[in-house]
């Protein structure tokens, strides 16, 4: 018999439809998940085959009510037996933020893929039907079990925590540039390199908070970009406006100028989580390395991009964690 793979669409480019085929302007969102389904009749050579639709937004318009909802109902589906694999198709302008939301969230160790296109699925040489048959392979696998939450494109079996967007438009553009592929799948034929250094789904501890309802209320966290002469009132404006903690995207090594720096510094005295990550793409960024952090307070995300570090963050001050211990959390997620 063969495994039973749920499909749930949340929109993106993979649902997107253009006017024409050669056509580079189109809307996401716009096919229904049984088109989707339709459109690729041998998804029932690796699968049976069911759908659910979520969403249907452009990923930019993702938001936490969608991806608790998501949550919700991706660890009521994992406790019934019958199903043994999901998948998610998604925009890819965000997907690497809903798959580490997932990965902490997720309450299971049965596969959980995303996926999703970078060409509209009537557009020539669409990506989509072919992103859609891998990742039902990987989720039909239980090989594929207690690898945490993977993302599927292009071939390329990622992890959860390591990939990251990094082309606008082509169709090679997710890479794991720190931590390298969990693995590969061609044509459904899937090979793994390794399971996921970190901690993920079942052993995640903010997992359970997310099988019943009432589901944690997640705290403002905002992201300040770093660049030449950034103003340190930002700060200021991101904690008037709500934020409980802030993600700087520093330069290099997590930096930032001198007055953003005495001014999150005094702001951590405070109580105020300020995580250090970075606005380079790969990469870690080191604690005590050029600046002092024990003495400023600051937290570094290690090898989190700044989108990433926001979320662990999030999740961390829902629990009320101090510091020290948030610090930990972000060599351990
Ligand atoms: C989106 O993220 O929804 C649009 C872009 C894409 O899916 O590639």
């Amino acid at each position: 018999m063969k495994s039973h793979v749920m499909i749930l669409a949340t929109g993106g480019t993979i649902a997107g439809i253009s006017q024409t085929p050669a056509q580079s302007d189109y809307c996401a969102g716009q096919m229904g998940v049984q088109d989707m389904i339709d459109a690729v009749p041998d998804l029932k050579q690796v699968a049976r085959i069911s759908g659910e639709q979520i969403a249907n937004v452009g990923s930019q318009d993702m938001s936490f009510d969608i991806l608790i909802h998501l949550t919700c109902r991706i660890n009521e589906l994992m406790t019934q037996d019958d199903i043994h694999g999901i998948v998610v198709t998604h925009g890819t302008d965000t997907m690497e933020e809903t798959a580490f939301f997932l990965n902490l969230a997720v309450n299971s160790p049965k596969p959980v893929i995303l996926t999703g296109a970078m060409r509209p699925a009537n557009a020539i040489s669409a990506d989509g039907p072919l992103n859609l048959f891998n990742a039902v392979a990987v989720a039909a696998d239980p090989d594929a079990r207690e690898r945490g939450v993977l993302v599927v494109m292009n071939d390329r079996i990622h992890g959860a925590h390591s990939l990251t967007k990094t082309n606008t438009t082509s169709v090679e553009t997710f890479l794991s540039p720190v931590n390298g592929l969990v693995g590969t799948v061609n044509y459904g034929k899937t090979a793994y390199f390794r399971f996921p250094f970190r901690r993920h789904t079942c052993l995640s501890e903010f997992s359970s908070r997310f099988c019943q309802p009432p589901h944690p209320a997640l705290p403002r966290v905002d992201i300040l970009y770093a660049c030449v002469d950034m103003p340190p009132d930002l700060i200021d404006f991101s904690l008037a406006a709500g934020a409980r903690g802030i993600v700087i995207a520093g330069d290099g090594n997590g930096n930032m100028n001198q007055g953003t720096m005495k001014n999150a510094a005094q702001k951590a005295a405070q109580g105020i989580c300020i995580v250090r990550s970075s606005r380079v793409p790969t990469g870690t960024v080191g604690r005590n390395v050029e600046l002092d952090d024990d003495s400023l307070g600051f937290i570094v995300s290690d090898e989190l991009n700044p989108a990433k570090a926001r979320i662990l963050l999030m999740l961390a001050l829902a629990k009320k964690y101090g510091t020290s211990h948030i610090q930990q959390l972000f060599y351990t997620y």
